[in-house]
């Protein structure tokens, strides 16, 4: 008998046709997906899930997903799933590393830049009809090159964004729980500083921490204090790593100079008072948005359900010690 799968919201197409080559696929081909109760509903007599960062499977849905044996989150986030708990219930779960990381990475410099220059203040400016001359001063913003960049967070989205801060010749400051190596400290031409220092030091902060209970607000009112009055902030993670509300009053008041965000505390709805700042230039958690990249991300999530359910180690498991004991495992 085939094996049944649910896919939560609409994918790229290839990536269904890879399913359906190997199982009953029940496709919610919409962009509003399931609520959890149709969810819970939908997953009866599945094997496997294939979902996206905004279907919250936390313990209350877990607990009624019996069956489930695997769930493929289309994504390198996965704060929307309880991992704990997945685990504990034997079900697998995999994500999307690796794959999205250049595309992020080209995403974080586009908003570093655009929050420098001033570019998005400068196109609102010529459509709203109020260009009339060139002056010394006009949407004077501030400089890229040879200025100092802060990597919070060292994983591969931050080193990708340090290798393009290579270009602008800028100096990388960065921090994280666990230290790079010695070698790979010299190739990006990245100093190990406290999270104090590279916020005090830097003209420009990103961050590329995931979202955990401990990151959760890391950067607040006291941490955006700390940086230099020209500092501008980039957020290319999760919304709600940052207090947004502190956020907004930064910006207001000027504590830094600009921002530029991808992600948001409760997305789809931003902070009023983010909406009110012409210095933050906002885009829809697009960070891995390219054709290539969802289509490869679709595709990645799609061959984990795929090896699970032929009998092999899904490439991408989060909770690679339940594979021994997981039943999709053929007996040896
Ligand atoms: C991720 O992969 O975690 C992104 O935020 C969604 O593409």
């Amino acid at each position: 008998m085939r094996a049944k799968v649910l896919v939560t919201k609409r994918i790229f197409p290839e990536a269904i046709a890879l399913l359906e080559r190997h199982a009953d696929v029940d496709y919610e081909a919409t962009d509003e997906g399931l609520t959890s109760r149709e969810l819970i509903a939908r997953a009866r007599g599945k094997r496997a899930i294939v979902s996206q960062i905004t279907d919250p499977l936390h313990r209350d849905v877990l607990d009624q997903l019996p069956g489930v044996g695997l769930i493929a989150n289309v994504a390198v986030g996965y704060d929307n799933i309880d991992l704990h708990s997945a685990t504990g219930r034997g079900i697998l779960v995999t994500n999307t590393p690796g794959i999205l990381t250049d595309t992020t990475a080209d995403l974080a410099f586009a908003l570093l830049l655009a929050a420098a220059r001033r570019i998005a203040e400068g196109h609102q400016f010529i459509h709203a009809g109020r260009w009339k001359r060139w002056t010394i001063d006009l949407m004077i913003g501030r400089d890229v090159h040879h200025r100092t960049l802060g990597i919070l967070g060292m994983g591969r989205i931050g080193q990708a964004v340090a290798r393009r801060a290579a270009g602008f010749s800028m100096r990388i400051l960065y921090h994280d729980p666990v230290r790079v190596s010695p070698e790979l400290e010299r190739e990006l031409n990245a100093e190990f500083v406290t999270k104090e220092r590279l916020l005090r030091d830097s003209d420009f902060v990103s961050l590329h921490v995931p979202l955990t209970a401990e990151t959760r607000h890391a950067i607040g009112e006291a941490e955006l204090r700390m940086m230099k009055p020209e500092a501008v902030f980039v957020n290319t993670t999760r919304g709600p790593v940052v207090d947004e509300a502190a956020l907004a009053r930064a910006l207001k008041e000027r504590w830094i100079t600009a921002a530029g965000l991808d992600v948001f505390e409760h997305e789809p709805q931003v902070h009023p008072g983010l909406l009110e700042c012409p210095n933050v230039v906002l885009a829809p958690h697009v960070g891995s948005a390219s054709v290539e990249t969802r289509t490869r991300m679709s595709m990645m999530a799609a061959e984990n359900v795929v090896a699970a359910l032929t009998g092999r180690r899904p490439p991408n498991l989060l909770n690679p010690d339940l594979w021994n004991s997981s039943a999709f495992r053929p007996e040896v």
